[in-house]
Parts: structure tokens; sequence; C-alpha cells
């Protein structure tokens, strides 16, 4: 059997995400989390990854400049050796430098359908738009915000007079199984991202195979 792959989670708050991807079952003979590292100490994923017996690792993102903290941070992540890096409501920027290092291994979830909706309070935009759609994303990280290369997307409808609390709650619903699913594939080596390409099952993967569907089973969304 193949080694595990070896990955560290990058979170900033609840780590909602990070638990669905402690409770994979699918996961669990794929990837091995090595560490948890939080930019903030109060951080409550901090406490689901102690709960897990998981390594964690703080590095405060107060204490620095925004370069010295990219070298800190990087410089952490680098001693778990990891395959693969899942930023997981890690809510800081990450320098090139960062990126560089960490080439092809850097995952992102994003709470809209990028490329719509980059950035902060992404379900309160959603609605002052007064858009029907809203979603979730997996993307690879790059230097740019938010505007590394798509791997899959889920969209769902936006319910008239929805909070964007409430809108929030449901996209979690979907980023919960999204974000395991492509991590998965990662896992799996079924997907790669070199030389700015990315391939599933060595095709390049485009727009028109970014759209998936959440089972019915994993809670009613839409
Ligand atoms: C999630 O909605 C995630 O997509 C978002 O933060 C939330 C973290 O929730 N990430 C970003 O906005 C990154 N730009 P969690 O801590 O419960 O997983």
């Amino acid at each position: 059997m193949n080694p595990k792959c070896r990955t560290v989670v990058m979170i900033g708050g609840n780590g909602s995400n990070l638990q669905a991807i402690i409770d994979s079952s699918a996961l669990s003979s794929l990837i091995d989390i090595v560490g948890v590292i939080s930019h903030r100490p109060k951080a409550y994923g901090l406490i689901r990854a102690i709960n897990a017996k998981i390594p964690t690792s703080v590095v405060d993102h107060t204490q620095y400049t925004e370069d010295a903290f990219n070298h800190a941070l990087a410089d952490v992540v680098q001693k778990y050796q990891p395959q693969l890096i899942l930023l997981a409501g890690f809510m800081r920027i990450l320098t090139p430098a960062f990126i560089d290092r960490f080439a092809g291994i850097i995952l992102n979830i994003h709470p809209a359908l990028l490329p719509k909706y980059k950035g902060l309070h992404t379900h309160q935009r959603v609605i002052e738009a007064g858009d029907s759609e809203h979603g979730a994303t997996v993307h690879f990280v790059t230097s740019e915000l938010d505007s590394g290369p798509i791997v899959a997307q889920i969209k769902i409808p936006v319910y008239p007079k929805e909070t964007a609390e409430e809108l929030a709650k449901r996209v979690l619903v979907v980023e919960h199984w999204l974000y395991p699913q492509v991590i998965q594939w990662f896992a799996q080596n079924r997907l790669k991202f070199e030389q700015k390409i990315v391939t599933l099952d060595g095709k390049r993967l485009t727009s028109q195979d970014y759209l998936l569907s959440l089972p019915a089973t994993q809670g009613i969304v839409s």
C-alpha cells in the first residue's frame, strides 16, 4: 500500500472544514494530517485538532509584519514535510515567497463561485447584489488572491429574504462535501498542478469540468 499523503491544514477560525476532513472516512486511508497550523491562537479549530490527537502549531499573525509572518509560517510548515497543504478558513495573505516554496501543493476553499466574489464577506455581497446563485470553490493557490486555477465548484440557489448567516450555513454544508472530494483526488495522485496546468486523471481541467453536484445524502441545500 502507498504511504498516506502527508497533509498540513492551515486554519484561522472555527475549523468546521478541518473537522469534515478529519471525519471523512474516504480520506482516512489516503491522508495523514501531520499538523494543523493556526494564525490565531484562540481558533476553535485548534481544539478540534487536539481532540483528534493531531499536532498543532500557532503562528500568530499579530506578532509579525506580513513578510516575517510568511517566513515564520513557511518554516513551521516545512518542519511537517507536507505533500499537501490545505487552507481551511486561513484568513491571511500568503506571499509569493511562501507559495513558491510549496509550489503546486496548496489548495484553498473559498465561499463563492470564483472568479466572482474574491476576498471577504462573500455571502453578504452576494445578497446585496441580488444574485440568485452562490456556492463554494476549491482551487490551487497562486500568488494572486483567490485567483489560482479552479478545481471544482458547487452551486446552490440563494433564497429570497435569506440572511448572510443562513446562506453561509448552507454554503458550509457544500464545503464539507466538496473539499474532501478534491483532497481525495489529490491524495490518489489523480489531481496535479504542474507547469501552471491542472490535470485530473491526466486530462487538463476546463471550466466545463468544474461543476459538481452535492449528493442527496449530504443534507438539503437546494
Ligand atoms: C469557510 O467558509 C471557508 O470557505 C472560508 O472561511 C470559512 C471557514 O470556516 N474561507 C475563506 O473565506 C478564505 N478566503 P471553518 O473555519 O468553519 O472551516
